[in-house]
Order: structure tokens, then sequence, then C-alpha cells
């Protein structure tokens, strides 16, 4: 049993995350301001402690890191839309950036004990750069506030870990998906606004020709890398790309999802939202070498998915 830390734990990726670690008997504090997460996506498990408050407050997570003895923590708390960070850039700089300055600034000036502590960390880093598949040493090309400030830390998380040998690793997600992402948010990722309008009966629209790419990655393969990182204490001062490794358009996807479902969405098109990538997907060579990130095919997670609403 081992004690956790997750911001954003009440969020999609987070709240998976603290399923499994309920599972595994441990201990978890989450940190979330319930700004795109939901309070029931957490389990009701006396091992869950939430704590409704944002991680902007840095006295308040000073405070929280000083009295609570954390072997673990997650840094998943952000705004975590792209086009959302388009609106609010100067927030997104506050949340996705400072915020986590602070957490890891606090660890480093109190020489707080510590196991691992994983950062979130984004493709959108690799900005629309033809060269594809994306591979963690090429160079980045940051398109918005919301990739600058994912570099920006990723890059302090690197470099404490190095300079000042802390047990710090990153890991750029592609574009995840599964049960419990917010499915009611414009801001959601595009599969949860996807499958809602099917399930409902609601229109979906293409912002684009849906001739842009992603590496569509379920999110049980994310939830077993999160841990597998964790518990590897030679992956640190790194960053990993967590993806499928497989290139899909989004109009390839919203056929199977039809196909799938047994039913045909409505769409209508609209231009391309601004700061939108037009082709992302991953090397994964990187992580596979760790020897523990699985690689859900498509189809079978959006089956899985899918099944998860009905
Ligand atoms: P999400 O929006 O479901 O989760 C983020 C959580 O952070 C939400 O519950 C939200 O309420 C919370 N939050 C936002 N601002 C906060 C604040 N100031 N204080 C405390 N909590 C705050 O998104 P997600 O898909 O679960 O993403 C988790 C992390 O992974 C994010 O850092 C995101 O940038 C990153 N990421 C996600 C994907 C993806 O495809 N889902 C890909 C790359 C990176
Ligand atoms: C997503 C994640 C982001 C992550 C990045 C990594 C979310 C909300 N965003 O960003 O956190 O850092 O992957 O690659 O999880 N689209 C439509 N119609 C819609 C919604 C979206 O056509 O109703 C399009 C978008 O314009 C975009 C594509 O679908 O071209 C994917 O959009 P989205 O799911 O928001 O993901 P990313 O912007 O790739």
């Amino acid at each position: 049993m081992a004690k956790y830390l997750v911001t954003g734990g009440a969020g999609f990726i987070g709240s998976n995350l603290v399923d499994t670690l309920v599972q595994e008997d441990n201990q978890i504090v989450v940190v979330d301001d319930l700004s795109m997460g939901l309070v029931e996506n957490l389990p009701q498990s006396d091992k869950v402690r939430f704590l409704e408050h944002s991680i902007t407050d840095h006295a308040f997570m000073r405070a929280l890191l000083q009295e609570e003895h954390f072997d673990y923590i997650v840094l998943l708390a952000a705004i975590a839309s792209v086009a959302d960070s388009v609106e609010r850039p100067y927030e997104t700089h506050q949340v996705n950036q400072e915020a986590n300055l602070n957490i890891i600034e606090t660890i480093r000036q109190e020489q707080l004990p510590l196991k691992k502590l994983f950062f979130a960390s984004s493709a959108a880093v690799y900005g629309d750069d033809p060269a594809l598949p994306k591979q963690e040493e090429m160079a980045v090309k940051p398109l918005t506030q919301y990739a600058v400030d994912k570099y920006a830390t990723e890059r302090a998380i690197i470099n404490y870990s190095r300079l000042y040998d802390l047990p710090f690793v990153a890991v750029r997600f592609f574009n995840v998906f599964g049960p419990k992402q917010n499915p009611s948010s414009p801001y959601s990722g595009v599969l949860s606004i996807l499958l809602n309008a099917l399930t409902h009966d609601l229109p979906f629209t293409f912002f684009g020709d849906g001739g842009q790419t992603r590496d569509f990655t379920f999110i049980n393969d994310v939830v077993s890398a999160i841990v597998g990182l964790l518990h590897t204490p030679e992956a640190k001062g790194e960053v990993f790309n967590i993806a499928n490794g497989q290139q899909t358009s989004l109009q390839a996807v919203a056929t199977t999802m039809q196909q799938i479902t047994g039913k045909t969405l409505a769409v209508s098109y609209q231009a391309t939202r601004a700061g939108d990538i037009r082709d992302s997907y991953a090397n994964v060579d990187k992580i596979n070498a760790l020897g523990f990130m699985t690689h859900t095919p498509l189809a079978e997670g959006l089956r899985a998915y899918v099944a998860s609403v009905q």
C-alpha cells in the first residue's frame, strides 16, 4: 500500500487511474476544482480523499505537500482542451505551468521524499511539423499556449530530475479515449463528443474536412503506462510518448463508430479550429523498450468504449 496524490483526479484519465489504484489497495488524495471533472467519476471508497480545490492556490498546495507524505504524485490537472486554451491563454499558463512549477519547487525546497512524480505532457508539443511518426527527440513546434505550457513544464520536470536528482518523469499522451471523458462539454475529446452524438441522436460537427489524423489510444493502455512508469525507478529525467502507434483519420474513426453502434451520424462541417494540428501519430519504441506498455487495437478499444455506455 502506498499514498498517492492525483491532481485532476476527478477528470477522465485521473479517475480511471484512481479506480486502478484503489483496486491495488492504495490511499489516494485527489485535488480537482471540478472545472471539467465530475465527482461521480471517483469510486466510493474510504481509500479516496477528495479535495475540491484549484492547484493554482500555491499556499494550499505547499501546505498539502508538507503535511502529507506522498509516495507518488501524478500531475494531471490542466485545462486539457487545446481549443479552450486558445480562448483562455493566460489561465492556461497559470494552471498548466505555474501551478505545476510551484509543486515541483516545493518538493525541491522542502526535500520531500518521494518515490516518483509523473507529469502529463502532450503530443501537442510537436505541432504541425510534417515529419511523422513523432519521436521524442524531434524538434518541437508548440502552436498554442496549451502546447507551450506543456512543453515548458515537461522540460522543468526533466531538468529538475537531472539537476537535483529527483525521481520525476514526463510523458506525451496522444489522443486518449474511453469511459468517463466528460461528454457534455464542447471542449471534451472528440470521441467522447462523437459517441454522445451517436447515443443521443445529436448532430456532429467536423472542424475541417475530417481528414485530420490522430493516434487514438485506449484509456486502459494509458493507465497501465502510468502505473508502469511510476514503478520503474530507472524511468526518470526522461520524456516518453504514450500512444497506440497508429495513424487514423477522424472520418475513419467516425465510420467505425457508426458501424459499432449501428447508427448513422448527422454531420455538418465548420472551419478548422485555430491552433489545430493536421496530422499526429507516435513512434512508441522508447516506451515499448521498458516492456510494460499495452497497445489495444483501435477497433477493440472503440468496441469496449461503446459497450461501457450501453
Ligand atoms: P480532463 O479535463 O478530464 O481532466 C483534467 C482535470 O483537471 C479535470 O477533472 C479538471 O476539473 C481538473 N482541473 C482543471 N483545472 C484545474 C485546477 N486549476 N485545479 C485543479 N483541478 C483542475 O482531461 P484528461 O483528458 O483527463 O487529461 C488529463 C491530463 O492529461 C491533462 O493534463 C491533459 O492535458 C493531459 N493530456 C490528455 C490527453 C487526452 O487525449 N485526454 C492527451 C494529452 C495530454
Ligand atoms: C487532444 C486532447 C489534448 C491533448 C492532445 C494530444 C482533449 C480535449 N484534448 O487534443 O488534451 O493534449 O489531444 O494529442 O482531450 N473535432 C471535431 N469535432 C468536434 C471536436 C473535435 O472535428 O466536435 C476535431 C478537432 O478540431 C481536432 C480533432 O477533432 O482536429 C481532435 O480534437 P480533440 O479531441 O479536441 O483533440 P486534440 O485537439 O487533438
